[in-house]
């Protein structure tokens, strides 16, 4: 089986400071990467995943290595972490790691169409608890709302061209998989986008996946119920992949946790050894917090 290589492990592992029988969450469990590690060490975790296909594969995986007895799986949003830790041993931890986004495989390899490399229906939704779906979107809401969304979740340039050329094709035919929308921003876009560096529909998917999964206000309500549940010199580890949720987690360590103190100033990034086996990890940046 494949699966998603952990990004910054070494340093997620150096910076947790994983002691036996001490308690962690991992909020973002994917595929379980950073969770075995931390059980190798001998710590508890909470693994937290919203996505019910990913927490079967995790579950596996552990089983596998026969790392199950420490592990406590728990399917969830983590921005209801105040709420999953009930009636759990994880009401005060020593650690919490957030490895924001999508896996590997779910990028590549499921049906929910994450992407524009697969063709699948235009959903995009982790959990179908979800009530709204991508299709949903580019199919309802107005051409200001489209342009204002693909350009505040993504920067994209040509915002305002995407969205008109989706409200006139949709008024034609519905657009309902992840070929038809990502050609038809390839065909709205000028043939050199981005000088060739990027799909010319990266930018819109992006947004489209923030929205759907309110990525961002999930992260905002979460991270300040997870500083609740740190021990004294407990460490949160924040690895992001854009700026927007860069900005969320920066400006959460800049004054809403007096309790808290930065561990690095800067972000953390990758070493360029690690960029070069695994360019899925170009982007990150690891913030890291520590209850006073
Ligand atoms: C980048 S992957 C984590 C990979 C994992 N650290 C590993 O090394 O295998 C992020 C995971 O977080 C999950 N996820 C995203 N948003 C979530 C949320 N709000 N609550 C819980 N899980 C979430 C995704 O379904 C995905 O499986």
């Amino acid at each position: 089986m494949k699966y998603h290589k952990p990004v910054m492990l070494d340093e997620t592992l150096a910076h947790l400071k994983v002691v036996e029988e001490g308690k962690y969450i991992d909020m973002t469990l994917g595929d379980a990467g950073h969770t075995l590690e931390i059980l190798k060490k001998g710590g508890k975790v909470l693994g937290i995943e919203i996505n019910e296909d990913a927490l079967r594969r995790a579950q596996a995986r552990i089983s596998e290595e026969g790392l199950e007895k420490n592990f406590t799986p728990c399917l969830g949003n983590f921005r209801d972490i105040d709420k999953l830790v009930n009636s759990t041993e994880f009401a005060k931890v020593n650690g919490i790691l957030y490895d924001l986004g999508y896996s590997s495989y779910q990028l590549d390899e499921t049906a929910i169409g994450l992407s524009f490399q697969s063709e699948a229906p235009l959903d995009m939704r982790l959990s179908k608890e979800l009530g709204v779906t991508a299709a949903d979107i580019v199919n309802s809401i107005s051409e200001k709302n489209l342009a204002n969304v693909i350009r505040e979740y993504s920067d994209e340039r040509f915002a305002n061209r995407i969205a008109k050329a989706i409200v006139t094709n949709r008024d034609l035919k519905k657009i309902q998989t992840t070929k038809e929308l990502a050609e038809l921003i390839k065909s709205e876009t000028p043939p050199d986008y981005e000088k060739g560096r990027i799909h010319p529909a990266t930018r819109t998917f992006q947004a489209l996946r923030i929205l759907v999964n309110d990525e961002i206000g999930n992260l905002e309500l979460s991270l300040p119920r997870a500083a609740q549940l740190l021990l004294p010199s407990g460490r949160m580890i924040v690895i992001s992949f854009h700026s927007l949720e860069d900005r969320v987690v920066k400006q959460f360590g800049r004054g809403a946790q007096p309790q808290l103190i930065k561990v690095v100033e800067k972000p953390l990034e990758p070493e360029e050894q690690e960029v070069a086996l695994n360019p899925r990890s170009r982007s990150a940046k690891m913030r890291i917090f520590e209850k006073a």
